[in-house]
């Protein structure tokens, strides 16, 4: 287990101020991979081409959901390049700053590590253990290292891992821990949590990004970074993440006393723990449509599943339900929508409105739709549920979950835009209030 946070001044050597905290208390900004502040910002990508891309990225990342939950042993703990959002953290004694993938469907922190063997090329140095007077290899026999769902002794008894893909991608390495620091806020200290756990990969080939250097996770399971912290952060950490065009605006990441919802119109429902423990499901009961009072009844979960229907995730652009609900919602809308049908150029999304007057004024002509989990009525904007296609196309943002093995939803990020979204892993709830992200 890691320790609890210390924070650093970054001057220590001169005013030797060290805190120890019981409470770790940090906030870390998201940046999604299309900003101008990620290293993959394309200033010739277009909006639709984005799109197009994040759409292919949802699609793998909704068919690595369907087949983790349906096999209890998962060898893929992510999936390469499909994730939406960085973070930058340190690592290390002295400290390294890393800029990695931050993802809410899988649980290990791991970085590349020298020496690093047929590595995929990162743009930032490789992370140099034998430099690092932090740096720990943890023994095959630690219950730390049974945590990890495959793993091995190396050839000096160390916790070895090896992760392959469907797309014949992988990584080996070994469980060892670390320091990490965290920019607290205030640019001359830095928030560190001591005996963490990653993996430090020595070898890989696939199709991962050049601009990440590795991957936290902040899944469920164990080896999370929020479970790790535990105690220390209250086990609660919130986002909040701005609209995906707002191309200058950074999410937040919040971990400990300030992840929590405090407006009086925030909502509540159960984080229900199913297989395996890395994804938090939801029970999606209905859908309504503006202000109609019949709503859609969603497909209750399937046996197995504790009760979840739906994932939230945010490394996921788009929605995906149940393809009868989902026929049902577009038959509402093409009733109650007063605007042209157009067809998706790109042939992705089944409905879609054109308004000549442009995007804005085609919002202001599509009603809220309300997703009723237990519990919770989240009233979703239609900047929640529809994307952009051009200047005067907009296009209900969700998926049919079927035809994957396993019809598991998932609320994607698009739909948590503009929510602060807090992560209660001690009581189980998930509380979602209205907030400007762009300010937060
Ligand atoms: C956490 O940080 C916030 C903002 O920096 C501060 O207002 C709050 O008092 C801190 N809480 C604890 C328990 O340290
Ligand atoms: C950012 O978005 C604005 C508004 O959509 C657009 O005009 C601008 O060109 C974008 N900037 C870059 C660098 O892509
Ligand atoms: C930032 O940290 C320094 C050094 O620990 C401290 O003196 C200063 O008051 C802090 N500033 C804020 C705004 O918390
Ligand atoms: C790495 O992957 C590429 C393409 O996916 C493949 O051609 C190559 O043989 C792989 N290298 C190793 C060492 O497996
Ligand atoms: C984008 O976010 C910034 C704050 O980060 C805000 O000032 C700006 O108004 C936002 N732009 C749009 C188009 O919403
Ligand atoms: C629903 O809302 C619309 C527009 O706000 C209003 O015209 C209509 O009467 C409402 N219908 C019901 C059943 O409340």
């Amino acid at each position: 287990m890691a320790s609890p946070c210390i924070t650093i001044s970054l001057l220590f050597l001169i005013l030797l101020t060290v805190i120890i905290s019981t409470t770790c208390n940090f906030t870390v900004d998201l940046i999604h991979r299309d900003s101008i502040n990620s290293p993959l910002h394309n200033p010739q990508s277009t909006p639709r081409a984005l799109l197009r891309a994040a759409v292919e990225r949802s699609l793998s990342r909704s068919r690595y959901f369907s087949r983790a939950t349906l096999q209890s042993n998962i060898h893929s703990n992510v999936i390469p390049n499909t994730f939406e959002y960085l973070m930058s953290f340190y690592i290390g004694t002295p400290a390294k700053n890393i800029l990695a993938i931050v993802d809410t469907g899988s649980d290990l922190i791991w970085l590349q590590c020298k020496p690093c063997y047929s590595c995929y090329k990162q743009r930032l140095p490789l992370f140099d253990p034998a430099l690092s007077t932090t740096y720990k290899s943890v023994s095959c026999e630690s219950d730390s290292c049974s945590a990890l769902p495959s793993h091995d002794c190396g050839s000096t008894s160390q916790c070895r891992y090896e992760y392959s893909y469907g797309d014949q991608s992988y990584v080996v390495g070994y469980l060892a821990t670390e320091s990490l620091g965290f920019d607290s806020g205030n640019s001359s200290r830095l928030e560190e949590v001591r005996k963490v756990l990653f993996g430090c990969t020595h070898e890989s080939n696939g199709t991962f990004d050049a601009a990440g250097a590795g991957l936290v996770g902040l899944g469920g399971g164990q080896l999370s970074l929020v479970a790790q912290l535990g105690d220390a952060i209250g086990h609660k950490f919130s986002y909040c993440l701005p609209p995906i065009d707002n191309n200058s605006s950074n999410g937040r990441l919040k971990f400990g006393s300030q992840a929590v919802n405090t407006d009086p119109n925030a909502v509540s429902t159960s984080i229900i723990t199913g297989t395996p423990d890395t994804f938090f499901f939801l029970n999606l009961e209905s859908i309504r449509v503006g202000n109609e009072t019949e709503a859609i009844a969603v497909k209750p979960a399937q046996v197995g599943s504790h009760g979840g229907n739906i994932i939230i995730d945010s490394g996921t652009t788009l929605t995906f339900i149940d393809d009868e609900s989902l026929q049902s919602l577009i038959s509402r809308l093409t009733n109650s929508v007063k605007m042209p049908q157009v067809s998706d150029p790109d042939g992705l999304f089944t409905l879609c409105f054109e308004d000549s007057d442009g995007v804005e004024s085609a919002q202001s002509k599509l009603p809220d739709i309300t997703f009723h989990f237990s519990g919770a009525d989240v009233v979703l904007k239609p900047s929640n549920m529809f994307v952009k296609i051009d200047e005067k196309i907009l296009c209900l943002g969700l998926l049919s979950s079927e035809g994957m093995d396993s019809e598991i939803g998932i609320f994607g990020n698009i739909a948590q835009q503009n929510f602060n979204i807090a992560y209660d892993l001690d009581a189980k709830t998930l509380t979602l209030a209205p907030a400007d992200c762009t300010k937060v």
